[in-house]
């Protein structure tokens, strides 16, 4: 459909008065979800850099303000309705920013959102952002929406990458096809699709050279990835790479984790113990609910054979209390899960109706008031489990990638092997280096460590 049509469509054909009529000079990006999301706000801030505009840290500052959304649970709607509510008053000036909808919602409900939000100006979802600067530039006649999910990659379509720290992320996949009955992601992100692995590993090459030291691959489905290469033989031609010293991979889903990238984790050095593998509930009966395509059985025999191959595997996941149907016997097995898995971190969230999915509509929805209960009581048992996850950690030898400055003078914050937040001092080193240390001690969130002289470090 072309983008008058689509204006036409929403009903936006009028112009506007608006600062979208003024040359705009100032961005700013704001994120709201997920990691795909980030990386998204980071290539869109890239783009419009390319276009010689200047990020900006607030959106009061900002001629453009980019509200790029997330529609994986409810409520994101509401936050970016209130979100444009706000940036429409007239500022002292009398002025007001050009506001973008991007992301999952724009996806999802971008004729809702023209139609219920006049003020917003372009309306851009994750797979057509590339065009954001003329939508930006149409946008100065009439209101902009460009929700297709076009065949050509807009990968290609992206300017080169302002590199921001040693560790990146890298988009090698998007979309899925697995539809659990919760989720909207195959319907807003579209079907699976890969990156070439001969792109991917030219820009992994960029990283490394203007100083990338570690690289995280995303996706949706980051292990269904199949761009010439499967996933275990895109992480050994990266690991090839001189200067790469790590690699990690996020999200992946227990059904793809095939027996070539188990043994990636036994084999390839620079690929970090660590994995998300989510897997939603504990119970096999609410999993066959969730059309998982994994049992509670299946998910823990491949833990299984991954510690097999990486003994000191850190693993986290993500849960759902809640989904329709769920009785206090199936969240249980949920908790029972945690505590056999001993994850180092886990994301947990209530059960959220999303309109369209096929749980929307089961019955046996479960109370908003039990799935409250049933939420705080995982994310204590999840607590428990990576405090002892960090406690069980003191006394190891490893590196740090430092990230940022810490609270205290001479501190430095980094990432361990297994993803813990590690605080550093260590006089002389900077952000952006890969530091040796012993953790000497854990808290809930983060351990301390002690840096190692150079001789331990060459033991270590
Ligand atoms: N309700 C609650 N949580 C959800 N997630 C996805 N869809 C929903 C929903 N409808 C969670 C899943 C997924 C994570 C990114 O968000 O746990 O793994
Ligand atoms: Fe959503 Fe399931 Fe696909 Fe993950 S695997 S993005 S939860 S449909």
């Amino acid at each position: 459909m072309t983008l008058a049509a689509k204006a036409a469509m929403a009903g936006a054909v009028s112009t506007n008065d608006s600062a979208a009529n003024r040359p705009a000079k100032r961005f700013h990006v704001k994120s709201f979800g997920c990691q795909m999301n980030v990386y998204d706000s980071e290539r869109m801030g890239d783009l419009l850099s390319a276009e010689g505009m200047t990020a900006v840290d607030s959106a009061e500052a900002a001629d453009v303000v980019v509200l790029n959304t997330c529609h994986i649970r409810e409520k994101a709607a509401e936050k970016l309705y209130s979100d444009i509510g706000r940036l429409r008053r007239p500022r002292a000036d009398g002025s007001r920013p050009t506001i973008v909808a991007a992301g999952c919602v724009a996806q999802a409900e971008g004729a809702e959102i023209a139609a219920r939000a006049p003020d917003v100006d372009v309306i851009v979802g994750p797979l057509a952002y590339h065009r954001l600067p003329q939508l930006l530039e149409q946008a100065r006649q009439q209101r902009a929406i460009d929700i297709d999910m076009p065949p050509v990659p807009k990968f290609d379509a992206l300017p080169a990458r302002r590199i921001r720290q040693a560790s990146a992320f890298l988009t090698v996949q998007e979309g899925c096809d697995k539809f659990c009955t919760f989720c909207v992601v195959p319907y807003t992100r579209g079907p699976e699709t890969s990156r070439p692995a001969a792109d991917l590993l030219r820009e992994a090459e960029g990283l490394v050279a203007r100083g990338v030291k570690e690289i995280t691959l995303l996706g949706q489905n980051v292990n269904a990835y199949h761009g010439g290469l499967n996933l275990a033989g895109l992480i050994r031609a990266l690991a090839a790479i001189d200067g790469l010293e790590r690699i990690r991979y996020t999200t992946s889903h227990p059904r793809d984790m095939d027996d070539d990238l188990i043994a990636a984790h036994a084999e390839v050095e620079k690929l970090m113990p660590y994995l998300h593998l989510p897997v939603q509930s504990g119970s096999s009966r609410i999993l066959k609910a969730m059309n998982r395509a994994h049992t509670r059985e299946s998910y823990l025999a491949t833990l299984a054979r991954l510690r097999a191959a990486r003994p000191d595997i850190a693993l986290s996941g993500d849960f759902i209390v809640g989904f329709p149907g769920e009785t206090e016997a199936d969240f249980e097995a949920t908790l029972r899960i945690v505590a056999e898995v001993g994850y180092a971190a886990a994301f947990s969230f209530k059960y959220s109706i999303r309109p369209g999915t096929p749980a929307a509509t089961m019955a046996d929805q479960v109370p908003e008031d039990v799935k409250e209960e049933r939420l705080a009581r995982l994310q204590a048992e999840i607590a428990r489990q990576s405090l002892a996850f960090n406690q069980a950690s003191i006394g190891r030898r490893c590196t740090v990638l430092l990230e940022r400055p810490g609270r205290k003078p001479g501190q430095l914050i980094g990432k361990t092997p297994w993803l813990q937040s590690a605080v550093v001092s260590l006089p002389g080193a900077a952000i952006g280096d890969l530091v040796a240390v012993e953790i000497v001690g854990a808290m809930p969130n983060s351990v301390d460590t002690i840096p190692l002289s150079p001789s331990e470090s060459a033991a270590a």
